[in-house]
C-alpha cells in the first residue's frame, strides 16, 4: 500500500484542506523530544462522503516532501511520516477516543503514553489551538507553540557574574527588573556565566561570583513566585546553538562596531573571538525564550538594538519564529557613572573598588567612597553634561529619593558638593541596607541558592528546547 493510498483510505475532505491557511502550518514537534515533530489532528470525518487529502495535499500544508514511515504503524486515524530526521504525525480526531496514545520519540526509542482524554487536555493546555470551528482538518501545531505564547509579555534579561554587583547594575537594570515583576507573570533573569569567560577569570573566582550574585539579585527583593532566576550554562546547550546559527546570519561588521567590543579590546592583553561575538550570544539568550522587553542599562542598548537585527533577518529569512523584543531601560539615570571619572559608566569589572559602590557596601565603605567622589568646585549644583561627576550624583539621588529633577536642584540650591554628598550617603545606605541584610541572611544558605537555580532551571528549559527545535527546523537541520 503506499503512502498515499494509506491516507486515502481515511476520508478526510479535500477541499477543507485547500481552504486552510496554510501560513498558520509551521513547523512543529513534540514536547520533550528534541526533533520537531509535527501532529496534524483530523477530526473523524468518516460518516461524510468527502474524499481524503492526499500526500501532496498535505506536502504543500507543511512545505516539505512527505513519506509515510512505516505503513504497519499507521493505525485508523493516525499516520507517522517521516522527511529526514522529522517525524510527522497525522491523526484522526477519533484518536482522542481511544484509551492510550502513544507518542513515540523519533528515533523510535521512546514513547510518552498518554489517555486520549487527557492528550486532548494537554494540548489545550499548551496553548495548541485547535482550528475546529471551520476545519475538519484540526491542526496542532507544536513548533509555534512557543512563538504563540509570546504573544504575551515575557521579560528576559542578565547580567554578568564578573565582579560585585553595583548601584548601575541595580539603577540601571534590577529596578526596572522589579518593575516588570509587578507587571508581567513572565521573568526569567540568568546569570551570563559563559558571557563572563570572555575576560577569562580565574575559576574558583568565577564559582564564588556566581553564587554572590544570584544571592545578591535575590536579596535586592525579587519576587521569586513571579520571576525565575536561572544560570545561562545550565541551558548552555540552547543558547550556545542558537547562538551559532545566529553568528551564519550576523554580518561580521557589525561586530567591529560595538562600542563595548572596542573598548574591552582595548584594556585586555589577549582578545578571543568570544569578546567579538558576545552580542551574538545576547541575542541568543533573549531569542531562545521568545521575549518581548529586555530591560537593560543604556550600555546595552547597542548590543540590543543589533540582537533585534538579527531576529529581524531570522524571521525574514526563514518565517516568523521569534518575536523582535523591544528595550526597556530606566527614564532617569540610564547610565550610571564611576564615583571618580563622570566619562565612564559604573562598572563591576573596574578593579579601582573606589569608583563603584557595591551593592553589599558597609555604611563606613559606602561613606568614605562618596565623601572622595570626584566633584568640581562649582558650588552652584546642576544638571549639566559638562559636568558629568555632579549630575551623576545629582541623578542617584533623584533616583534614590523619588523626586523630580527640578526638585532635587531646588534643594540643593547654593548648597555645594559637601552637602549633597551627605544626603547622597544617607540616602544610599538606607538604600542598601535590607539588601545587605537579606543576603546576610541568604549567602549562609547555600542549598536555598542552588535550589532557586534548579527551579529556574526546570522552568525555562522547555520554552528554550520548543524555540530551538522550531529553529532547527525552519534551517532545514
Ligand atoms: P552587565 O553584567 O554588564 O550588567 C547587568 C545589567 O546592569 C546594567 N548596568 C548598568 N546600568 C546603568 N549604569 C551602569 N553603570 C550599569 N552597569 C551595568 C546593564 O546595562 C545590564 O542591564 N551583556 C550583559 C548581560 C547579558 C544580557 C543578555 C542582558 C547577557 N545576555 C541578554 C540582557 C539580555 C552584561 O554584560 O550586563
Amino acid at each position: 500500500m503506499d503512502s498515499a493510498e494509506i491516507l486515502r483510505k481515511r476520508k478526510y475532505r479535500h477541499s477543507l484542506v485547500r481552504d486552510f491557511d496554510s501560513d498558520r502550518v509551521l513547523s512543529a514537534f513534540l514536547l520533550g523530544d528534541d526533533r520537531p515533530t509535527l501532529i496534524f489532528i483530523c477530526q473523524n470525518n468518516s460518516d461524510s462522503s468527502g474524499t481524503l487529502p492526499d500526500l501532496r495535499d498535505l506536502e504543500r500544508i507543511v512545505g516539505m516532501s512527505l513519506t509515510v514511515r512505516d505503513a504497519r504503524k499507521v493505525e485508523d486515524g493516525l499516520a507517522v511520516v517521516q522527511q529526514g530526521q522529522v517525524q510527522r504525525v497525522v491523526l484522526d480526531e477519533s484518536a482522542f477516543d481511544r484509551e492510550k496514545i502513544y507518542l513515540r520519540s523519533p528515533d523510535n526509542t521512546s514513547a510518552l503514553e498518554i489517555s486520549g482524554e487527557d492528550f486532548k487536555a494537554l494540548l489545550e493546555d499548551l496553548g495548541f489551538e485547535t482550528e475546529s470551528e471551520t476545519a475538519r482538518l484540526r491542526i496542532y501545531d507544536f513548533g509555534y507553540a512557543a512563538v504563540r505564547q509570546s504573544a504575551q509579555n515575557r521579560v528576559v534579561s542578565g547580567i554578568q557574574p564578573s565582579g560585585d554587583m553595583t548601584l548601575g547594575n541595580y539603577l540601571g537594570a534590577v529596578v526596572n527588573w522589579q518593575k516588570q515583576v509587578e507587571n508581567y507573570d513572565e521573568n526569567f533573569f540568568f546569570l551570563a556565566d559563559l558571557h563572563s569567560l570572555t575576560t577569562l577569570p580565574d575559576p574558583a573566582d568565577l564559582r564564588d561570583r556566581i553564587f554572590k550574585t544570584v544571592a545578591t539579585l535575590v536579596a535586592c527583593g525579587l519576587d521569586l513566585d513571579k520571576a525565575t532566576l536561572f544560570r545561562q550554562s545550565d541551558l548552555g546547550g540552547y543558547h550556545t546553538e542558537l547562538a551559532w546559527i545566529f553568528s551564519c546570519l550576523t554580518p561580521e561588521g557589525r561586530l567591529e562596531q560595538m562600542t563595548q567590543f572596542k573598548e574591552k579590546a582595548r584594556k585586555q592583553e589577549f582578545v578571543g573571538s568570544g569578546l567579538k561575538t558576545y552580542p551574538i550570544l545576547m541575542a541568543a539568550d533573549i531569542a531562545i525564550y521568545q521575549a518581548t522587553l529586555v530591560p537593560v542599562g543604556e550600555d546595552q542598548r547597542q548590543h540590543l538594538e543589533l540582537a533585534r537585527e538579527i531576529i529581524r533577518r531570522f524571521n525574514g529569512r526563514y518565517g516568523y519564529t521569534m518575536p523582535v523584543p523591544k528595550a526597556d531601560m530606566p527614564q532617569v539615570l540610564a547610565r550610571v557613572m564611576s564615583l571618580t571619572d563622570g566619562t565612564s559608566k559604573m562598572s563591576k569589572s573596574n578593579p579601582n573598588r573606589d569608583s563603584c559602590i557595591y551593592l553589599l557596601d558597609n555604611p563606613d565603605d559606602i561613606k568614605r567612597k562618596i565623601k572622595r567622589a570626584k566633584t568640581d568646585s562649582n558650588r552652584d549644583l546642576f544638571f549639566d553634561e559638562n559636568r558629568p561627576e555632579i549630575s551623576n550624583l545629582l541623578g542617584i539621588y533623584q533616583v534614590l529619593s523619588g523626586l523630580a529633577q527640578a526638585e532635587v536642584v531646588e534643594q540643593f540650591k547654593g548648597q555645594g558638593a559637601a552637602k549633597l554628598k551627605a544626603q547622597l550617603t544617607e540616602a544610599v545606605i538606607e538604600a542598601l541596607r535590607p539588601i545587605r541584610e537579606q543576603y546576610d541572611r541568604l549567602s549562609a544558605d547555600r542549598d536555598r541558592v542552588l535550589e532557586i537555580l534548579s527551579q529556574g532551571k526546570a522552568r525555562v528549559e522547555p520554552i528554550a528546547q520548543q524555540t530551538l527545535a522550531a529553529v532547527k527546523q525552519r534551517v532545514g537541520l
